[in-house]
C-alpha cells in the first residue's frame, strides 16, 4: 500500500471539510478511515481501495459539494493527479456511489471493500458519537431536538427522506435504529451491536427525564 498517497488524501480530506459544523467534519473522515481499516484486517480486505475509499467518501458529499455529487469529481481528480490506474479509480468511486443510506437500506455495494466502507460509514452514525453527531446535524439545521407531537415517520421513499425535517429524536426512529440490522460484515455488525444498545439506553433515559420520571 503506498502510504504515501494515503498520507496526501488525509490531507485532501483535512482541507475539504475545514469549515464544516453539522457533523460532517473532518474528524468524521478520520473516524470512518480507522473503522474502515479495522474491518479491512479482520476481513481480508484490500486496504489501499478501502483507505482511500473511506477518506474520499464524503467530498462530493450532496449537502457539501453539490455541483459534483453526481460525478464524484474531487475524488476522481484527487486519485488521477496521483496518477492511480483507471480500475482502482473505478473501485473507489463505484464504492463512493453506493454508500449513502437512501431510507430503505437496501443499497448494498458488491465488493467486499465497498461493504466495510459502507459498515464504517454508518458506525459513525450511531453509538456515542452517532448521538452527538445527530443533535449537531438538528442544531445546525434550526430543527427541535424532540417534539412529542411529532410522532416518527417510518417507511420513508428516498425522495422524503431527503426533503426531511425531522426532529434530532425523529431521526433515531427514522433512520439510527435500524442501522444495526444493515451492517454487512461480521465484524460491522459485532461493533453495531454494542453501539445500538448504547443508543437504547440513552433514549430510555432521554424520555425518563423528558417526563420527570428519573
Ligand atoms: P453520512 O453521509 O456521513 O452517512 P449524512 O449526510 O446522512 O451522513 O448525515 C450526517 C450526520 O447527520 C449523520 O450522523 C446523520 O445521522 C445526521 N443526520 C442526518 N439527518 C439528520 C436529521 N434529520 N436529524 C438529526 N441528525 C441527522
Ligand atoms: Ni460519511
Amino acid at each position: 500500500m503506498d502510504q504515501a498517497i494515503i498520507n496526501d488524501a488525509i490531507g485532501f480530506a483535512r482541507e475539504q471539510f475545514q469549515d464544516d459544523f453539522s457533523g460532517h467534519d473532518y474528524y468524521h473522515t478520520e473516524r470512518v478511515y480507522r473503522l474502515a481499516l479495522q474491518i479491512a484486517r479482520a476481513e481480508d480486505a484490500d486496504p489501499f481501495v478501502v483507505s482511500l475509499a473511506a477518506l474520499l467518501h464524503d467530498v462530493d458529499d450532496r449537502k457539501l459539494s453539490p455541483a459534483t455529487h453526481a460525478t464524484k469529481e474531487k475524488a476522481v481528480a484527487f486519485m488521477r493527479s496521483h496518477d492511480l490506474p483507471e480500475d482502482v479509480v473505478r473501485a473507489v468511486v463505484e464504492i463512493i456511489k453506493r454508500l449513502s443510506f437512501a431510507g430503505d437500506g437496501a443499497d448494498v455495494p458488491d465488493t467486499l471493500e465497498g461493504k466495510i466502507v459502507q459498515d464504517a460509514d454508518r458506525l459513525d452514525a450511531i453509538g456515542a458519537i452517532g448521538i452527538a453527531r445527530a443533535f449537531a446535524y438538528g442544531g445546525s439545521h434550526h430543527r427541535s431536538m424532540h417534539d412529542p407531537d411529532e410522532a416518527p415517520r417510518l417507511n420513508m421513499i428516498r425522495e422524503e427522506y431527503a426533503m426531511s425535517q425531522s426532529t434530532s429524536i425523529n431521526h433515531f426512529y427514522e433512520k439510527l435504529l435500524r442501522l444495526k440490522d444493515s451492517m454487512n460484515t461480521a465484524e460491522g455488525k459485532r461493533m453495531a451491536q454494542k453501539r445500538h444498545g448504547f443508543m437504547e439506553q440513552y433514549l430510555e433515559e432521554f424520555f425518563a427525564e423528558w417526563d420527570g420520571q428519573d
